[in-house]
């Protein structure tokens, strides 16, 4: 009987002792985190971020693409940047990361035609979304597939 009061006395007050502690973890952690100089803003801020031509640039984001709305023949390069590089030059969310013959293999296998077709409607599958023209559909079919001549070029 006095067996089972002190297990339960003791079960209480080891209770008790750690939920008293967890104010002083949460502010252990919160010093730590505003420590490491970021604000919220910092860490709740978009991996990536698009900018439309002629607003402001933004702030430095590690991966930025700027939408240029209705610019005519561009070449490839000059659509990747625009339009392209936000995802695939790290290989964010499901990208094949451009320049990496592995994450390109089974997609090259396909052929250049599939790639084209697959950039400019899209392409969804469990590792990611490819929107229709990555998202701009301001350009032209003919840009669209000079911007994947050049991630393919990057390949060789
Ligand atoms: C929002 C992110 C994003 C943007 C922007 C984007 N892509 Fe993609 N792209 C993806 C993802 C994710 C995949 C992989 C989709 C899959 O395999 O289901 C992909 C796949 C591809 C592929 C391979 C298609 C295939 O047949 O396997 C090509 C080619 C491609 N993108 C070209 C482009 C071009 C060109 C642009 C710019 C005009 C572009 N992407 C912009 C996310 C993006």
């Amino acid at each position: 009987m006095w067996g089972i009061l002190a297990a339960l006395l003791l079960g209480a007050a080891i209770l008790v002792l750690h939920h008293r502690d967890i104010p002083v973890e949460v502010e252990t952690h919160r010093r730590n985190l505003i420590g490491s100089g970021m604000t919220t803003a910092d860490r709740i801020a978009p991996v990536a971020k698009f900018v439309m031509a002629g607003s402001d640039k933004g702030s430095a984001a590690p991966a930025q693409a700027s939408a240029i709305v209705q610019v005519k023949d561009r070449d490839g390069q000059q659509v990747y940047q625009a339009s392209c590089v936000a995802c695939h030059g790290t290989g964010i969310a499901g990208a094949p990361k451009v320049g990496d013959k592995g994450q390109w293999a089974t997609r090259m296998l396909a052929g250049t035609e599939v790639l084209y077709r697959n950039a400019l409607v899209g392409i969804q599958s469990p590792a990611g979304v490819m929107p229709a023209k990555g998202g701009n559909p301001s350009l032209s079919d003919k840009d669209v597939k000079a911007a994947v001549d050049f991630m393919v070029a990057k390949l060789n």
